[in-house]
């Protein structure tokens, strides 16, 4: 029990609003410097405060990826969440909550929304990035309704309130009580590992690995290490030493926590070398995107999405089939041809994953997924990179056969969806914004015109109406479909903390009886060469090759 005290006393602090703190695709992120500035988390956090949806007694969660000044803002946010008459506040054990552990946390304590202190796959440090995203009660990134209106309370805001308490212990389990509300320190790990075992059949999966089966995980310094020894090693027992990397470093080890290609190399080299294990995975800054590999495979994460839907009934908590299937616009048709094949409706959104929150409470869709490395489904309201891996273990445990055989039936029975991102990172903003600006405003004259004998069928620049609650998203990307099937589709992200990135997605559609065994670059080659034709990559931008391809 805590024990009641006299109300210490709240400072409202004088502060003017501070320009830029619009939340993007998944929150606020800025560099910690900008954060660590006076009023500046303060600020926002206040923000959020004045204009969420919570009743009397309502609960909060806050937790992070453990990232550089994850503690410092947790403090304080559970000081102003006293002073701003929330009864309870849950913490994750040293700060440490991944982002679908954070939301399944929201959602079984029935809390009135979380903050979720990350800046994903951002690299971290006093140099590097942090961020702060608010997510609603249903466990899911606050929608752009709501974001829209912190963003707005942002421009006028004048006080900010905390309550005048010490800093508490955030690593040692327990309730502590600030200022009348109850802090509750909680495991970071074992509600989100309680979960996972309802949903996947971990006796098939523990069968499989005292057989043989292998793996490889890199939790890249970042989150997901605790969550990974606790259920890959201790409970599936996959032997120590499966996780690499499994501590959390406020710096990430000086790493860049991106599962992809360039990021994930080593766990690449060791896929593709001699004594390679059957699996390979890792997951970035805050648990929620995942990367997967085979023995000798790289399955893009369009592909992963589409065949853990095609396999999905082998997992107990999908045995009874899938609503719906829901994907990013830049993620390839891949999925939408398995929803075909189901008899179940295809759902194509904006980028980002709150978009998938609507589907996912009405019942709509089962399974969502991104290009961007993000695959989920109905069991929490955030992309899930172990619940990923976990999936797949759960089908290679029940179907017994290499990642590459079930890749390639997949493909026989499908056809293939080539796919490929190339982003050109840190380029001038004025320079992206002209090159977008030009190609929209060329829309209307494309179709019919032929690039590297890809003739265009169509163009525009994605809107979405959502069939929830009929909000409207506009100027979410130009799509540019050929005759044939292939398309590209041209965007900035919306994540970055310098500067604008360029993301061309890349996308030909081979039909069952082609060249379902060719090379990527190969088969995308004159979709490549178009993209800089149509859009004067290089004219507008000087470069001649991306800076990542994913
Ligand atoms: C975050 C979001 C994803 C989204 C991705 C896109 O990871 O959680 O839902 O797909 O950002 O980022 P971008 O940089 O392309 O806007
Ligand atoms: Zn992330």
């Amino acid at each position: 029990m805590t024990s009641t005290i006299a109300t210490p006393q709240v400072i409202t602090q004088a502060t003017q609003p501070i320009a830029g703190q619009k939340p993007g695709t998944s929150g606020l992120r800025k560099k910690v410097k900008v954060f660590a500035q006076p009023n500046y988390a303060e600020n926002f956090i206040q923000s959020v405060f004045d204009v969420v949806e919570r009743g009397d007694g309502a609960t909060l969660v806050i937790g992070g990826d453990g990232r550089y000044h994850n503690r410092t803002v947790i403090q304080q946010a559970i000081r102003m969440a006293a002073a701003n008459g929330y009864a309870r506040v849950l913490v994750g054990q040293g700060g440490i909550l991944s982002t679908p552990a954070a939301s399944n946390v929201i959602r079984q304590y029935g809390a009135s929304g979380g903050l979720v202190l990350s800046a994903s796959h951002n690299p971290g440090g006093p140099d590097e990035d942090f961020g702060i995203k608010y997510n609603i009660a249903n466990g899911g990134p606050a929608p752009e309704g709501v974001t829209e209106a912190i963003y707005q309370r942002t421009t006028e805001i004048t006080e900010w309130r905390a309550v005048d308490t010490a800093d508490i212990d955030l690593d040692t389990l327990g309730v502590v009580d600030v200022a009348g509300m109850a802090v509750e320190v909680i495991d970071s790990v074992a509600d989100y590992a309680a979960l996972m075992e309802k949903l996947f059949d971990f006796g098939a999966i523990r069968a499989a690995v005292a057989g043989g089966l292998t793996m490889s995980f890199d939790a890249m310094h970042a989150v997901t290490g605790p969550y990974a020894h606790e259920i890959l090693e201790k409970r599936l027992g996959f032997a120590p030493g499966t996780v690499r990397n499994g501590v959390p470093l406020e710096d990430f080890g000086g790493h860049h926590p991106d599962p992809n290609m360039v990021h994930a190399h080593e766990l690449f080299e060791t896929m593709f070398g001699a004594d390679a294990p059957d699996f390979g995975a890792a997951s970035d800054g805050d648990g929620d995107r995942n990367l997967i590999v085979g023995r000798g495979i790289f399955v893009t994460p369009s592909d992963s999405l589409a065949m853990l839907a095609a396999n999905a009934h082998l997992a107990p908590a999908y045995a009874g089939g899938l609503k719906g299937i829901a994907r990013s616009m830049p993620t390839s048709a891949a999925a939408d041809l398995v929803a075909q094949s189901l008899g179940i409706p295809a759902f194509e959104t904006p980028t980002g994953w709150k978009f998938f929150g609507n589907l996912l409470d009405a019942g709509m869709a089962t399974i969502c997924g991104e290009e961007s490395a993000g695959t989920g489904s109905d069991h929490v309201r955030e992309k899930d990179g172990l619940w990923a891996v976990l999936l797949w273990l759960n089908i290679l445990a029940v179907r017994k056969q290499p990642v590459a055989q079930i890749a390639a039936e997949h493909w026989a029975k499908f056809g293939r969806n080539y796919y490929a991102r190339h982003d050109y990172e840190g380029l001038p903003t004025e320079a992206a914004n002209a090159l977008m600006g030009e190609l929209n405003g060329a829309l209307a004259t494309l179709p019919g015109q032929v690039f590297e004998g890809l003739t265009i069928e169509t163009a525009d620049n994605f809107a979405y109406t959502d069939p929830v609650d009929g909000s409207i998203s506009t100027n979410q990307g130009v799509r540019i479909l050929f005759v044939g099937g292939s398309r590209i589709v041209f965007r900035l992200s919306g994540t970055g903390t310098e500067g604008a990135t360029l993301r061309v997605y890349l996308e030909r559609y081979e039909p069952v009886g082609g060249d379902l065994a060719g090379e990527t670059p190969v088969k995308l080659a004159d979709l490549i060469a178009a993209a800089d034709g149509i859009a004067g990559i290089a004219r507008h931008t000087g470069r001649t090759e991306p800076s990542v391809i994913t």
